[in-house]
């Protein structure tokens, strides 16, 4: 381990274990066979119970991109939070109004009124209401690697398995197969397949003309493994949207404040969302989230809507601080030029390891699918990998269907010297894994 300082006593993962294991619901699961015990978080470093530091290359997924307890939004929240934390949204204050005004700012194209809420969940769920309000339409379509919440209708519109609890989804969400390339849902090669997973869109509206309020979709996967979509998909998407009257949102819950290199992920499309939801990095670990619309859209949210905690003032400082953080230090530009970095070193690893199938990703979100040598996914290696990582002091994530895409989104602070020490340090978790591979076999 990278251990700074001195090992010390603190709160033993025994003891948080056997807690979590009689206050929390079962569905409550954590990484590592032996998880630590986080307790503090500076910048890009995360440190234990114990004193042991490990660079995070996850950020609680991909939520604190401007690095942990960031010292200008630690203290505007708590500015606030010792001047008035909560009035509700029945009252006029100027944090949430301010920040609703840096948001149409900071969103592109004619986005700009916003409705607070606490989670993508709520976010996603309440732009899916809007687009019923606003087109008068009850259904919805959505990708079949898609995650979009928890909620009864968001968890319905998730088309990964792995993340669809309820026995009994809705009926009124239609799947089209994910434009994931590597391994095209519809069987076909990229070269030759003329965007038929596009056209699948346009085709479903066809047959059910009139009934589809919305389109709902990640600008690329996140939880589905990292999936970028081919050129020109969404452009034809869209434009298939369009002939119907169809909505477009852009689920920019991963994506979006800089993450990709863009300050939201459908800037790499040539696309104009009608709505957006954000979440996760808004508040940089506050919990605050918002679905964002055109004043056209907007227009038929009439009938009163309210969120106890939406607009909260504590978060709506934070954001507004975290906002004005990504802008005075171009995380945008900072996420490419570091994703270029980390793209070209995982490619370099990929080239010496047949267990790497595909690099993928965009800005600091990357991810690496593994794969055994008989095409299935290789998530036991994948686990085995990141417990390496987190023993040589680094935290990294997995996603896709197979649980088999290591996954890297370190805060948008880190340094050139901090992704060369992940990357130095994935080589060396893929040599501990060819060791025990080899003494295994
Ligand atoms: C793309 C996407 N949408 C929605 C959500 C749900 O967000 P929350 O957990 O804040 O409800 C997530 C969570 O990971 C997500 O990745």
């Amino acid at each position: 381990m990278s251990a700074l300082g001195s090992a010390r006593e603190g709160a033993p993962a025994s003891e948080m274990l056997a807690l979590k294991a009689r206050y929390l619901m079962p569905c409550v699961y954590h990484f590592y066979r032996e998880p630590m015990v986080l307790e503090r978080g500076e910048g890009c470093y995360l440190y234990d119970s114990e004193g042991r530091r490990y660079l995070d290359c996850y950020a609680g997924v991909g939520v604190t991109s401007a690095g942990h307890a960031n010292p200008e939004i630690v203290a505007a929240a708590t500015a606030q939070l010792g001047k008035l934390a909560h009035t509700t949204t029945i009252y006029l204050t100027e944090p949430m109004l301010r920040l609703a005004e840096a948001l149409a700012a900071f969103v592109p194209g004619d986005l700009e009124q916003s409705f607070f809420c606490t989670s993508g969940s709520e976010a996603n769920e309440g732009a899916l209401l809007l687009a019923k309000l606003a087109t008068g339409r009850n259904d919805f379509i959505a990708l079949s690697r898609s995650l979009h919440g928890r909620t009864y209708l968001t968890a319905g519109a998730t088309g990964m398995d792995f993340w669809r609890t309820d026995p009994q989804p809705p009926e009124n969400v239609h799947f089209v197969p994910s434009p994931s390339c590597g391994d095209c849902p519809l069987k076909l090669e990229r070269a030759s397949c003329g965007l038929r997973c596009a056209d699948a869109v346009g085709e479903l509206l066809d047959a059910h003309p009139g009934e589809v309020a919305a389109l709902i979709a990640e600008p690329l996967h996140g939880n589905g493994g990292i999936v970028v979509p081919p050129a020109g998909y969404f452009e034809r998407v869209q434009a298939h949207l369009r002939r119907h009257g169809v909505l477009l949102i852009m689920d920019e819950a991963q994506t979006g404040f800089c993450r990709t290199g863009k300050r939201f992920g459908f800037e790499h499309w040539d696309i104009a969302p009608d709505i957006v939801t954000v979440c996760k990095a808004l508040g940089n670990g506050l919990p605050i989230a918002a679905f964002i619309a055109t004043r056209a859209v907007a227009a038929a949210y009439t009938k009163p809507g309210a969120s106890t905690f939406g607009g909260n003032l504590v978060c709506s400082e934070a954001a507004r601080a975290t906002l004005a953080f990504h802008l005075a230090h171009a995380l945008d530009e900072a996420a490419a030029a570091r994703g270029a970095e980390l793209e070209a070193g995982l490619l370099t690893l990929a080239g010496n390891h047949a267990l790497v199938k595909e690099v993928r990703g965009l800005g600091l979100m990357r991810g690496l699918e593994l794969v055994e040598a008989d095409g299935t996914p290789a998530s036991a290696a994948t686990d085995t990998l990141l417990e390496s990582l987190r023993e040589h002091g680094v935290l990294a994530g997995k996603t896709g269907p197979g649980r088999n895409v290591l996954t890297l989104m370190p805060p948008l602070v880190i340094t050139p010297e901090q992704v060369a020490e992940l990357l130095t340090t994935l080589d060396i978790a893929f040599a501990d894994l060819m060791t025990q591979r080899s003494i295994a076999a």
